[in-house]
C-alpha cells in the first residue's frame, strides 16, 4: 500500500494543475485518472481540440472572405477532412503528452484506472487500495442527457462525437444555443454545412449581457446560422442514418419537425461523480450530482475536498485550474483563494465574445446604480484594416465610484483583451485607470481604453 500526501482523482484542468502546485509545494502526490491520456475533458475531448477545429476554419473563412480584397489571389483552400482532425488529434496529443511531462518533472505519480474512495483516507484503483492524508474529488463533468434524444455519437452526437465525425454534414441540427453550440456549429457552418441552431429561450448564450446577445445572433445569422427560438426539442429518431428533429415552440405548442445528417446535442453538462462511492461514505451532493463544498473547498467529510466541474460555480477549464491552485496552497498551509466576481468568459467563435463581472441586467435586478461606456470596433483602425469593425466593447462602471464592475467585448480577440479588465478588477480600479493608461497604437486593446474614457468624458474616435 503506497502512502501520499495527496491524491487526486481526476487529471482535468482542476486535477492536473492542483498536482502540480502540491508537488511544487512539498507534498507528495498522486493523480488517478481512467483515461489513456491526460489533461480531462479540456485536453482530449474539450476547449483544445474544439479550438483546433476553430481555428482551422477560421483560417479556410478568412481565405474565402477577404483574401481576394487584399490582393491575395489564387483559389481558396479545399477542405481535407482526414488531414483536419489528424491536426486536431496531433494538438491533443502534443498537449497531453506535455502534461505527463510535467508530471515526471514534478514527481507527481499517475495512478492508472478508475478510482473510488472506500473511506476517508482511503482510494482503491484497480485491486491496489492507496493511503492519503488528503483526497481529491476532480472528476469533471459529462453531457447531461434530454429527454427522447439518444445519443448514438454517429447521427446523434455530443460534442465528443462532432468532434470526430466521419464526414462534413450537409445538414446539421444543434440543439442548443449555448457554447458548445456555437462553437461547434460554427465550425460545421464554415465547412459548408447549413446549420440550424434549436433553442428553448428567446435569446443565445443565457447569462450574457443582452445586448451582446442580440449582436453574436445577429452575426452569426450573417454567417449564415439560421435559428429557431423558444423551440422545446421533443426527441430525435434515427432512420437510415438521417434524424427528424421534432420540437414544439413555446409560444403556440405547435408542432414541428427538421431533417439533418447529423444531430448535435449541446444543452449542458452535469457533474460527473459515477463509481467514486461518495454516497456509501457520507460525501453530500446535491440534487444535480454537485458535490458540496465550503470555501475552502472541504467536503462534509474530513479530508476529502472537491474542485472543478463536479462543484457549483462555471464550468471552465481556467475556473478548475484556479481551484486547484488554492485548494494545493489551503492544504500546504497557505491562504489560497478564489475570486469568483473576476472570473472571465469567451466564446471562441468568430468574432470571440468575452466577459467578465456583471451583466446591466444583473445590476439592474440589484438595484445598482453604474454607468456604461462602450466603444465600436468600427472606431478602431486596427480592426477597420483587419475586417474586424463588427462589435464593440461594453464596460461597466459604479455610478458614483467608478470602480470598474464588469466588461463585455464581441469583437476581435475579444479572448485576449478582457483580461486587461480582469487584471484592473482584481486592483480594484476605476474605469478612469484605464483610460488614463497609455495604450499601443495600432492596437484592439485601444479600444477596450476608449470603452473606459466613454465611462466619463468621453471616447475619442466615437
Ligand atoms: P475534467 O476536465 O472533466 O476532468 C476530469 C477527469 O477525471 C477526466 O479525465 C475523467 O476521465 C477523470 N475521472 C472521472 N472519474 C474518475 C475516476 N473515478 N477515476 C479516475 N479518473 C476519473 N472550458 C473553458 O474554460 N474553455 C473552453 O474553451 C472550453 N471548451 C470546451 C469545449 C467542449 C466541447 C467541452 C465539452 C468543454 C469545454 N470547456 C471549456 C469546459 C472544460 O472542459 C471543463 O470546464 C474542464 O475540463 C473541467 O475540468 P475538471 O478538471 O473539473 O474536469
Ligand atoms: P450551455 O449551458 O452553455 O447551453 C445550453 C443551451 O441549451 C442553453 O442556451 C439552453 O437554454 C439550451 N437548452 C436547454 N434545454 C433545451 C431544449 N430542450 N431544447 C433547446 N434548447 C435547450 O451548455 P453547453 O453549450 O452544452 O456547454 C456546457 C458547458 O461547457 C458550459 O457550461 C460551458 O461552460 C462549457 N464550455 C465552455 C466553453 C468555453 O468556455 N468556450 C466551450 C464549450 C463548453
Amino acid at each position: 500500500m503506497a502512502s501520499y500526501d495527496v491524491i487526486i482523482i481526476g487529471s482535468g484542468p482542476g486535477g492536473y494543475v492542483c498536482a502540480i502546485r502540491c508537488a511544487q509545494l512539498g507534498l507528495k502526490t498522486a493523480v488517478v485518472e481512467g483515461r489513456e491520456t491526460l489533461g480531462g475533458t479540456c485536453l482530449n475531448v474539450g476547449c483544445i481540440p474544439s479550438k483546433a477545429m476553430l481555428h482551422a476554419t477560421e483560417m479556410l473563412d478568412e481565405a474565402e472572405h477577404n483574401f481576394a480584397e487584399m490582393g491575395l489571389k489564387g483559389k481558396s483552400p479545399s477542405v481535407d477532412w482526414a488531414q483536419m482532425l489528424k491536426y486536431k488529434d496531433k494538438t491533443i496529443s502534443q498537449n497531453t503528452g506535455g502534461i505527463e511531462f510535467l508530471f515526471k518533472k514534478n514527481k507527481i505519480e499517475w495512478l492508472k484506472g478508475w478510482g473510488s474512495i472506500p473511506e476517508a483516507g482511503k482510494v482503491k484503483v484497480g485491486e491496489d487500495t492507496h493511503e492519503a492524508k488528503h483526497i481529491i474529488i476532480a472528476t469533471g463533468s459529462e453531457v447531461a442527457p434530454l429527454k427522447g434524444v439518444e445519443i448514438d455519437e454517429e447521427t446523434v452526437v455530443s460534442s465528443t462525437g462532432a468532434l470526430e465525425l466521419k464526414k462534413i454534414p450537409k445538414k446539421m441540427v444543434v440543439i442548443g444555443a449555448g457554447v458548445i453550440g456555437l462553437e461547434l456549429g460554427s465550425v460545421y457552418s464554415r465547412l459548408g454545412a447549413e446549420v440550424t441552431v434549436v433553442e428553448f429561450l428567446d435569446h443565445i448564450t443565457p447569462g450574457q449581457d443582452g445586448e451582446v446577445q442580440k449582436t453574436f445572433q445577429r452575426m452569426l445569422k450573417k454567417q449564415g446560422m439560421e435559428f429557431i427560438m423558444g423551440a422545446a426539442v421533443q426527441s430525435t429518431t434515427v432512420k437510415n442514418g438521417k434524424a427528424t428533429v421534432a420540437y414544439k415552440l413555446r409560444k403556440d405548442d405547435s408542432e414541428h419537425t427538421l431533417e439533418a445528417d447529423t444531430v448535435l446535442l449541446a444543452t449542458g453538462r452535469r457533474p460527473y461523480t459515477e463509481g467514486l462511492g461518495l454516497k456509501e461514505i457520507g460525501v453530500e451532493t446535491t440534487d444535480r450530482g454537485m458535490v458540496k463544498t465550503d470555501d475552502n473547498f472541504a467536503t462534509s467529510v474530513k479530508g476529502i475536498y472537491a474542485i472543478g466541474d463536479c462543484i457549483a460555480g462555471p464550468m471552465l477549464a481556467h475556473k478548475a485550474e484556479d481551484e486547484g491552485m488554492a485548494l494545493a496552497e489551503i492544504l500546504a498551509g497557505q491562504k489560497g483563494h478564489v475570486n469568483y466576481g473576476v472570473i472571465p468568459g469567451v466564446i471562441y467563435t468568430h468574432p470571440e465574445v468575452a466577459a467578465v463581472g456583471k451583466t446591466e441586467e444583473a445590476l439592474k435586478e440589484e438595484g445598482r446604480k453604474y454607468k456604461v461606456g462602450k466603444f465600436p470596433f468600427m472606431g478602431n483602425a486596427r480592426a477597420k484594416a483587419n475586417f474586424s469593425g463588427d462589435g464593440f466593447v461594453k464596460i461597466i462602471a459604479d455610478a458614483e465610484t467608478d470602480r470598474i464592475l464588469g466588461a463585455h467585448i464581441i469583437g476581435p480577440m475579444a479572448g485576449d483583451l478582457i483580461h486587461e479588465i480582469c487584471v484592473a478588477m482584481e486592483f480594484g480600479a476605476a474605469a478612469e485607470d484605464l483610460a488614463r493608461t497609455c495604450h499601443a497604437h495600432p492596437t484592439y486593446s485601444e479600444a477596450v481604453r476608449e470603452a473606459a474614457l466613454a465611462c466619463n468624458d468621453g471616447p475619442i474616435h466615437a
